[in-house]
């Protein structure tokens, strides 16, 4: 088969990718390893930047979106048993987080591109990306009980940090900045209405908490935990205590408890891969970058990149020029470089390290109330939550 981009991975970035490279006129196929229920199942993150939704609203993936999001203008910061609300609208001129899950935008993005758009095709497994560094690299991938070979112009790498397609940069060139954190995040989906309108980041001794949600009637909720922990020895009734305990205050609603309907572990770490680009080779989302989530930028970065990706694309396959795609990597890393910066920052100052004690708790609450007290501190900090990037529009 042949196509002018090869995209490898169903994910937000390739399916983004997929969808404006059809609105531009060029050509593309999208190889995707799972079939469609596993990929429209992936529980990931879901507060998007206001600029994740202007671009979805501006793509036509808008609709359920606009319907079923949750849009918030401010989040919480508790503390010490008291919370703190931050304006995020007041500071931005009106820009909000809003929760509508990463399921939710694959749903509707394959839904899109299924009806008239570029082909998907589902349990395709790229094997190795070939030729990256001549005019004509190609995907092989095995489908339908055979090898087959996608002869492209350029291939888009959109396949995770355990995809193959960043095998394709070549050791000698590349540089991958690492590091691990000593705890994890328990996320959990809960059938029960959410305690809270907004979502309540809690810094406490014990540890962090993060209270989201995904619909008025289902609760998403996180707890940090070491590295490592079973998932299976977190009954139900052991993670509400522990979230009642996180997230105790003096006069605050008590938590809703409900069922628990699914439990899972999300490692807490920076992988950053420079640069994103060898030859006809184009690395976006989680294959290039990875932050701890706290703050969300993951799925925020993914689709920067394939905005980013999508304009130098478009641009050469309408004037030959090479101009965007030759900066690619730098625009992208400069942005990554401070959602980085952005989620380090904020990990480090909501969770608990080592801490024989309780200094470095005291220290961090203290670095939070001179955050809370400082007008330009806070300004800052509702810029960098509600997005890194400026608003793009078609
Ligand atoms: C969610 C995840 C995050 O990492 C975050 O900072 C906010 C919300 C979520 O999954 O809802």
């Amino acid at each position: 088969m042949r196509t002018t981009v090869g995209i490898v991975g169903a994910g937000p970035a390739g399916l983004l990718l997929a969808r404006l490279l059809h609105l531009a006129g060029v050509d593309c196929v999208v190889l995707e390893a799972r079939d469609r229920a596993y990929a429209e199942a992936r529980q990931r993150a879901g507060m998007l930047e206001q600029s994740t939704v202007d671009v979805l609203r501006a793509c036509g993936a808008g609709a359920r979106l606009d319907r079923e999001g949750l849009f918030h203008d401010g989040i919480e910061i508790r503390f010490d048993g008291r919370s703190h609300r931050v304006d995020l609208a007041a500071h931005t001129g009106g820009r909000q987080a809003t929760i509508y899950a990463q399921t939710e935008i694959v749903k509707d993005l394959v839904a899109l591109q299924l009806k008239d758009g570029p082909p998907l095709l589902f349990e395709a497994q790229a094997l190795a990306v070939e030729r990256a560094d001549t005019a004509r690299p190609a995907v092989r991938y095995f489908h339908e009980g055979a090898e087959h070979l996608l002869e492209c112009d350029y291939v888009a790498g959109c396949d995770g940090s355990y995809g193959v397609t960043r095998r394709a940069l070549p050791a000698a060139g590349t540089r991958v900045y690492e590091h691990v954190y000593p705890y994890s995040w328990l996320g959990v989906l809960a059938d029960v209405p959410p305690t809270h309108d907004e979502l309540v980041y809690a810094a406490h001794e014990r540890g962090f908490a993060l209270y989201s949600m995904r619909t008025p009637a289902v609760s998403r909720l996180y707890l940090q935990v070491p590295a490592g922990t079973d998932p299976a020895d977190w009954p139900d009734e052991r993670i509400w205590d522990e979230l009642a305990a996180r997230y105790a205050t003096a006069d605050g609603p008590p938590l809703r408890r409900g069922p628990i309907m699914s439990r899972s572990l999300t490692p807490m770490r920076t992988r950053v891969t420079e640069p994103m680009r060898h030859g006809r080779v184009l690395l976006a989302g989680d294959a290039a970058h990875i932050v701890p989530p706290t703050g969300a930028k993951g799925l925020n970065g993914a689709v920067a990149d394939a905005v980013t990706l999508a304009e130098a694309l478009a641009l050469w396959h309408r004037t030959g020029g090479e101009r965007l795609l030759d900066v690619y990597s730098d625009t992208c890393l400069h942005r990554v470089r401070q959602a980085v910066r952005f989620s380090r920052d904020l990990t480090e100052l909501l969770h608990t390290g080592p801490d024989r004690d309780g200094s470095a708790h005291r220290s961090r609450t203290a670095r939070l109330r001179r955050l809370l007290a400082s007008p330009g501190a806070v300004a800052a900090l509702a810029h960098e939550y509600t997005g890194l990037w400026s608003a793009w529009c078609p």
